[in-house]
């Protein structure tokens, strides 16, 4: 922390690692990445279950500049916070999918009580001049919770997920009370404009707010500012990533084994928001449509298991394992295995090799807050021969990414002609297109969005105009 500062308090669900131990999540990656540079306090959960759960003691590793401060859940906290009421109810809610929400009493008690066993255990850990900013879908009482317990300081929030639109959203049997306790923070952040657009409108439709200007919004007797903050990665940090040794070895690796195949790659989590299933089938139709690319390219998907206990994760697993199994029983050769998938984690370096090896990315979800696999393709690549991204429509990054091949992730069709318009692309459009991209991540690191975040919170108005009726 430099000189002056105040201290930056995170608290997030995940905590760490901040070295380049693998680990599938954007929050984490690009938390980490902000943290590190300016030290502070991490404070969150540990990771573990033990039987006294959100009363456990509180563990502390400090590493570099940052203490991570975590505490465990008890097996019922574990299923109705994380498992129930985060992954079933808020996640697909709020990325479009209300035909995959489960809503239960249970596990929304669970989730507010766990929020508030939170902000109870972290109030005593915090002084007035702090900044606390609160990350994610799975605190959002933690706010309101913090100012029962009498902290006055700044807490903002930043949701790293999509905000749906309120047709949706009000599906939720806590929508309101949720974006009730949103208005305890004094500053609300957003990945995209569409997902601030999505939370006005909620606060206006459905709580009769007015808006006070275009960041500004007044609910009752709160005020609250809500902004545009697109996370980052630590680009320069990345780049170097892409040209160690160890990415060196993989990306030696797969270049070896492609040999003149073009390699085409995915990197996400195992998760039904990131259309695995639609991108295998648009890889299946350029097979069938091209049919010159059989034998000459390959797709490793990279999937790391992401909450496995849940039965709409079990059933994603096994429909993409059949689907890999029917694309290659229908065109592998004796020396050929056209789609291969991998569910083991690597480090960032190996990662950065991978993408590096790769002539095309694929980035086609159904909806994401971000997407920080598209950038971190982007600045692993060989400036003498970079490779194309093909990005969906319906990710954050598009916004920033205008060069990436554009595409809707649900149209069959439109994936494999992106594909093999990708394959093809003359060198010189595919470093025009790479050059603009990596502009744009370089223009928003991690850095900048931790700095912005950060002023924005300071200077947030959140005092009611003069004028305004009582
Ligand atoms: P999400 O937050 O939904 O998982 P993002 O694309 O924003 O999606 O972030 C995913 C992060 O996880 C990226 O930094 C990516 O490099 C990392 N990641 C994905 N797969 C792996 C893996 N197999 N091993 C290590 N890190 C991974
Ligand atoms: O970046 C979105 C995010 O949902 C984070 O909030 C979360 O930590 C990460 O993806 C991975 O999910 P999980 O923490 O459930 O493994």
């Amino acid at each position: 922390m430099a000189d002056g500062q105040r201290r930056l308090v995170a608290v997030s669900n995940r905590v760490g690692p901040l070295n380049d131990e693998g680990k599938a999540g954007g929050l984490a990656v690009g938390l980490s990445d902000a943290l590190k540079r300016r030290g502070g306090l991490w404070f969150g959960w540990s990771g573990d279950t033990s039987e006294q759960g959100t009363f456990s003691e509180a563990q502390t590793e400090v590493q570099d500049s940052v203490s991570m401060t975590t505490i465990d859940m008890n097996q019922e906290e574990l299923e109705g916070f994380y498992f129930g009421y985060a992954n079933r109810s808020l996640w697909p809610l709020l990325h479009y999918r209300l035909d995959l929400a489960q809503f239960d009493r249970q596990s929304e008690r669970v989730y507010r009580s766990v929020n508030q066993r939170f902000a109870a255990r972290l109030a005593p850990l915090l002084d007035d001049d702090d900044i606390v900013w609160v990350h994610d879908y799975h605190f959002f009482f933690l706010g309101s919770e913090l100012r029962q317990c009498g902290f006055e300081g700044r807490i903002g929030f930043f949701l790293h997920i999509p905000f749906c639109p309120p047709e949706i959203f009000t599906a939720l049997p806590a929508s309101h009370d949720i974006v009730r306790a949103m208005l305890a923070y004094d500053l609300v952040g957003f990945q995209t404009d569409t997902d601030r657009r999505n939370f006005l409108a909620f606060c206006i439709r459905e709580l009769g707010g007015q808006k006070l200007s275009d960041n500004r919004i007044r609910v009752g007797d709160r005020v609250v500012t809500a902004r545009v903050f697109p996370i980052g990665i630590d680009a320069p940090g990345y780049e170097r990533f892409a040209v160690s040794p160890e990415a060196g070895e993989h990306e030696e690796m797969l270049r070896d084994i492609a040999g003149e195949r073009l390699q085409i790659v995915g990197v996400d989590r195992m998760d039904y928001s990131k259309g695995l299933v639609e991108r295998f089938r648009g890889f299946e139709r350029l097979l069938e449509d091209y049919p010159e690319n059989r034998g000459n390219v390959q797709f490793l998907q990279v999937a790391p298991l992401s909450r496995s206990e849940l039965g709409a994760y079990v059933e994603l697993r096994r429909e993409l394992e059949e689907l890999a199994g029917h694309i290659n029983g229908r065109f592998a050769t004796l020396d050929w295995t056209p789609i291969q998938i991998m569910t083991r984690g690597f480090t960032r370096r190996a990662l950065a090799g991978i993408y590096r090896a790769a002539r095309v990315c694929l980035v086609t979800p159904l909806r994401d807050g971000m997407n920080l696999v598209a950038k971190e393709f982007v600045a692993a690549q060989d400036p003498d021969d970079p490779g194309v991204l093909v990005l969906s429509r319906f990710a954050g990054a598009r916004a920033e990414l205008p060069d990436a091949l554009i595409v809707n992730p649900y149209s069959t069709d439109d994936v494999a002609s992106a594909l093999q318009r990708a394959l093809t692309m003359p060198f010189d459009e595919r470093k025009r297109r790479w050059e603009g991209m990596r502009e744009a991540v370089f223009a928003g690191t991690s850095e900048i969005w931790c700095d912005t975040f950060i002023e924005a919170l300071e200077n947030a108005d959140a005092s009611l105009p003069e004028d305004a009726p009582q």
